[in-house]
């Protein structure tokens, strides 16, 4: 299968001018064919033309992006950087992620290379109730999930921010939120992706709570160049840079947050703001193909789930996950994969789930023991009844960092879909996430992202919902890829092809790997989404007469952000998805 065409990667000798003029050369080019947007930034003394980029960001907005270089400049790390492109994602991509929101951000620090994730899920509130999201036959009352308060999670953001500046970075909290709290306060110029994604959400955005008056221009969608301030988001991002944590969890905010979520239907109360926890927990870790893979761990589903599909997939040698031989073997261990996903992964705080087994090579050789090269395997044996899904926007965000000490970030944020549950609590000018929807409400009840779910993800008080978000590195003799997207549950599929794509190259060049075209299966329901235009007849053929069932989605998906940083001389490069410059790219 042939790859998307290929632009040359910008590489520049001064990182801030080089994105500077990345971006403009992408803007002279509207985005298309190709948008090759390197970002590179010279560390130390960087007047010299030829020296090669030693650190990279790659994020889904160039402010952002340009935040984290400024950080480095005035001598911060990964982590303080990584800090800031948070903060200013979320005032300048609102609807993907922000202080209402989750995530995991995961880290390598190099000095004793320790490597850690920060769970900084949401939590279900402690008054939560099954009965708040389904009827008394158990079935789920519309919307109960994705809007209004109730389907808001407890935010972790803020409270993963702090303890990343503070346990990890070298800067002020002040310093790390300043680009964000200007950017809140003087307001921003809004790009067509704001424009695109606020058109698509008019109507969640019109009739949610304080939704209209703080992203619509006069009760309509605003135009792309309109200029978005939040001056009340500004203000709680100067109370975390002033008391920390306690500036979002106690005190004011965390009073307006719950008096704002509880009058839009919600349960909170103060004491689960007060009692959030961010959680360091090891990642997953496991080798494919002579290269070291880590990825998060639970409560995502993400490293386990690609660690089950990479182990089935070892034994089969496969080159290029597109050609069709390759394609439908990859369906197939995704299929098997996923469905233990269902069976088996949850919150490991509030369940036992069998990590160690799920990830074990000697299972995976039982679970491909069951694959038949030349036919899908039906998945009846799952004996579910699975109600119509409902097809919404998937959201999200990705960044990843590395700095010249090879300090690295990969970092994947959520409110979940695009602008959340739709309320903004209170005066905070924080937008809450609807991530109670990753929770599964019973047996054959999917959610946003089709994904079922079983009794090891079942909503609990102060339990966090499965996710998907994966954030991975891959290391191998080249050197360190750090990658990541939004969307769902195809995050999972997309960091598995970036993986084998990335192992496939001898020189590493990201933007094919971040620009390929996309696949995807999760075993329910059973058919492989393909994005359009990106696979041919032949191909499709060839898949169907395996008994595959393919469905072309209506738009590309992915917002895919990935830096690397080569063994042999230090070198760095990062490239954005041009999919995320589209209304594609969710
Ligand atoms: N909310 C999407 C995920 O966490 O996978």
């Amino acid at each position: 299968m042939s790859k998307h065409p290929v632009g040359e990667p910008l590489r520049a000798s001064r990182g801030i001018t080089a994105a500077r003029r990345a971006w403009a050369w992408a803007r002279r080019l509207g985005w298309r064919p190709v948008v090759t947007l390197v970002f590179a930034l010279i560390a130390a003394s960087a007047d010299a033309a030829e020296v090669p980029a030693r650190a990279a960001i790659a994020s889904a907005h160039p402010l952002a992006t340009d935040a984290g270089y400024h950080i480095l400049q005035q001598g911060g790390n990964a982590f303080d950087a990584a800090v800031t492109v948070a903060a200013v994602l979320a005032v300048v991509e609102p609807y993907s992620a922000g202080l209402g929101g989750g995530g995991f951000w995961l880290l390598h620090r190099a000095i004793d290379r320790k490597q850690i994730m920060v769970d900084a899920r949401e939590t279900a509130p402690a008054a939560i109730t099954l009965s708040m999201y389904v009827d008394s036959d158990g079935v789920p009352v519309s919307g109960a999930t994705l809007r209004g308060g109730k389907a808001a999670g407890i935010p972790g953001v803020p409270a993963g921010m702090a303890h990343l500046a503070r346990r990890y970075g070298k800067l002020t909290m002040r310093q790390l939120l300043a680009p964000a709290i200007k950017l809140a306060r003087d307001g921003f110029n809004i790009d067509s992706r704001f424009a695109n994604v606020a058109k698509v959400r008019e109507g969640l955005l019109r009739g949610g709570v304080n939704t209209a008056r703080i992203f619509l221009d006069n009760d309509k969608a605003p135009q792309q160049g309109h200029l978005l301030r939040q001056p009340e988001l500004a203000a709680t991002l100067e109370r975390i840079a002033e008391h920390g944590r306690d500036g979002f969890y106690r005190g004011a905010v965390a009073e307006s947050l719950v008096s704002g979520v509880n009058a839009a239907g919600g349960v909170w109360q103060a004491s689960d703001l007060a009692e959030y926890k961010i959680v360091e927990r090891p990642p997953v870790r496991f080798s494919y193909r002579g290269a070291t893979i880590v990825s998060a761990a639970l409560p995502s589903s993400g490293g386990v789930t690609l660690a089950q599909t990479l182990n089935i997939l070892e034994s089969y040698k496969i080159a290029d996950a597109r050609d069709p031989a390759s394609a439908h073997l990859v369906i197939e261990a995704l299929r098997r994969a996923f469905q233990d996903r269902l069976r088996y992964l949850g919150d490991t705080d509030f369940v036992k789930v069998p990590v160690a087994k799920l990830v074990d090579k000697a299972y995976a050789l039982s679970r491909a023991a069951s694959i038949n090269a030349n036919l899908a395997t039906p998945i009846d044996a799952l004996t579910i009844t699975p109600l119509a899904a409902v097809a919404e926007s998937y959201n999200t965000t990705h960044y990843s960092v590395i700095d010249a000490a090879g300090n690295r970030v990969g970092a994947t944020l959520s409110i979940n879909s695009w602008f959340g549950a739709g309320v903004v609590a209170g005066d905070t000018g924080v937008l809450l996430n609807n991530e109670i929807d990753d929770f599964s409400l019973g047996a054959g009840l999917p959610n946003l992202y089709h994904l079922l779910g079983g009794e090891a993800n079942a909503i609990a008080p102060h339990k966090r919902p499965l996710s998907s978000m994966s954030p991975t590195f891959v290391e191998d003799s080249k050197g360190v890829l750090v990658i990541g997207a939004p969307g769902g549950s195809r995050i999972i599929s997309m960091v598995l092809f970036g993986i084998i794509d990335y192992l496939n190259q001898d020189r590493v060049d990201l933007l094919p790997i971040v620009t390929a075209p996309r696949y995807h299966h999760q075993c329910w329901p059973d058919v492989v989404e393909i994005e359009p235009g990106s696979f041919p007849d032949a191909w499709r053929a060839s898949l169907e007469s395996k008994g595959h069932q393919l469905k072309e989605i209506n738009r590309k998906w992915g917002n895919m952000q990935a830096v690397f940083k080569s063994n042999s001389d230090g070198s760095a490069q990062a490239a954005s998805d041009p999919r995320g410059f589209d209304l594609g790219g969710y």
